[in-house]
């Protein structure tokens, strides 16, 4: 699989981990930043990520911060995202098999690295299941609507 990986500053520290875990499963990842600590606004990193996943077809996307939230919440507003906070390997697994989820987001503060290989492990060898699924997974893009809420 291609991963794309973007971080927050409160993510920033296990992105090594997960870059390296994958390397060493076969995968090729593809590391969009950011390159320190410094303090970032994840949405910024959300949107890098998920451009990246969208005009690279097939591809899909990592994001890590503090919670996972605000940046699955970011990434969830581009068109074509299902990015999926997952911190256990079931809910992970079922991305893929019913959401047919592009982006796995979690939060560096929430989980450690044991359960982040199972994550990412039950996430790369779960297929989408099509089906029945694929309908409601077209209808989720129907839920857009477009223009700000003020
Ligand atoms: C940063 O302090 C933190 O708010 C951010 O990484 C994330 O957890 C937000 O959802």
């Amino acid at each position: 699989m291609k991963f794309y990986i973007a971080t927050d500053h409160a993510g920033f520290a296990l992105k090594p981990f997960v870059i390296d875990y994958l390397t060493q499963k076969g995968h090729e990842i593809i590391d969009l930043g950011p390159d320190s600590d410094a303090r970032v606004d994840y949405p910024d990193l959300a949107k890098k990520c998920a451009d990246a996943v969208i005009a690279d077809s097939g591809s899909f996307g990592i994001l890590i911060c503090g919670t996972g939230i605000g940046i699955s919440i970011a990434a969830n507003k581009i068109k074509g995202i299902r990015a999926a906070l997952c911190h256990d390997a079931y809910t992970a697994s079922m991305s893929r098999a019913h959401n047919d989820a592009n982006i796995l987001c979690f939060g560096e503060r929430v989980v450690g690295k044991g359960v982040v290989e199972s994550i990412l492990d039950a996430f790369c060898n779960t297929s989408f299941e099509g089906g029945r699924h694929a309908a409601r997974v077209n209808k989720i893009e129907d839920c857009c609507s477009f223009g700000r809420v003020e």
